[in-house]
């Protein structure tokens, strides 16, 4: 009989669902697997109002009525406090610090936290949750992360109750540096930065695909990734930071940054886990710490995944997903 394990249906803690065409994609393939997922705001335009939001979360929810959508708001320089009162009152738990310039759709992101002093102050006040790209702007790509340290770490001091949430880890530095701060501060890991090094991105011939922000780093950072997804620290949880890019703009003359993994980052999270011997901490990392960190939920139902190999298709509505053309060896049971 093939192997099967039932955890609770996991919680996408980091995601981008786009907009347009390309949503219905991204919101079906989410839905297969996660019952929820934090969606992220750089769309264009941005969400930063409560129309938006409302808008943006009305329409995911039209395509797939099971799915919840965690709402996030993006943070601009000067936003008021009120305005930041308005973006709670339309439902959102966290809003998103990009930093300007380091990723997609950023150019008009923050460049200082002081310039959104009054907007974290207002969080605090009404326990939103604090969502950082933390990477500094205009610093060595591969120190980008571990520059922004600093910033982070200045942050927390200055607002002592406010939750906040490093994304998308990627620097071994950065796992010893969450470690030694309280527990309001949590961080998400990818799929990508658990199963790639850069080798992947540029060591043979170079892969748009696998190119993303944070660029994925060498072998010792993913080993220490590794150890956290595997450590049972409820610090340490799921977010794909899934972010589709059309496979003709990714093959263009520059490819901006973004992986899309939600069609296959679970079974592929299960068999990184069993390789290692550790698919029993699977459910806590994938369904569990990441809604108790927010205090949300999880979800109410279950999937049962089979140890029964598929194929990840090498382009899914025009999108070449994370491991195209590979095989993973568990499969969703009917
Ligand atoms: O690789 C990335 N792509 N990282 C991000 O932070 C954003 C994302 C996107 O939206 O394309
Ligand atoms: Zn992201």
């Amino acid at each position: 009989m093939e192997k099967e394990i039932t955890i609770r249906k996991p919680s996408d803690m980091h995601l981008h669902l786009r907009q347009g065409d390309m949503l219905k994609t991204t919101v079906q393939d989410a839905a297969t697997w996660f019952a929820q997922g934090v969606v992220m705001p750089n769309t264009v335009p941005a969400i930063n109002t409560p129309e938006r939001l409302i808008a943006y979360r009305d329409e995911i929810l039209s395509l797939a009525p099971d799915f919840k959508p965690i709402m996030s708001f993006k943070l601009y320089p000067g936003m008021s406090a009120d305005a930041v009162k308005a973006m709670a009152s339309s439902g959102t738990v966290l809003g998103k610090l990009y930093p300007a310039g380091v990723t997609t759709n950023s150019e008009d992101g923050v460049k200082s936290w002081h310039e959104i002093k009054e907007a974290l102050g207002a969080m605090s006040d009404l326990g939103l949750v604090l969502s950082i790209h933390c990477e500094k702007p205009d610093s060595f790509c591969l120190e980008r992360e571990y520059e922004y340290h600093q910033e982070f770490a200045a942050i927390a001091k200055a607002y002592p109750d406010l939750r906040m949430v490093f994304e998308h880890i990627s620097d071994r530095r950065s796992i010893d540096f969450l470690a030694g701060l309280p527990d309001r501060v949590a961080g998400t890991i990818t799929a990508h930065h658990l199963l790639l090094t850069l080798d992947d991105v540029l060591g043979a011939n170079m892969n748009p695909h696998v190119f993303c922000k944070p660029v994925v780093k060498g072998p010792k950072d993913r080993e220490a990734l590794r150890r956290a997804a595997f450590s049972g620290d409820k610090k340490f949880f799921f977010g794909s930071d899934s972010a589709p890019h059309l496979k003709t703009k990714k093959e263009s003359g520059t490819a901006a940054g973004g992986i899309y993994s939600s069609p296959f980052a679970v079974p592929l999270m299960a068999q990184l886990f069993e390789e290692h011997g550790q698919l029993d901490k699977l459910e806590n990392f994938m369904s569990i710490y990441g809604p108790a960190f927010y205090g949300i939920a999880p979800a109410a139902g279950c999937i049962t995944l089979v140890q029964k190999k598929s194929t990840i298709p090498s382009v899914i509505d025009g999108i070449v997903p994370l491991y195209a053309g590979k095989t993973v060896s568990w499969s969703l049971k009917n």
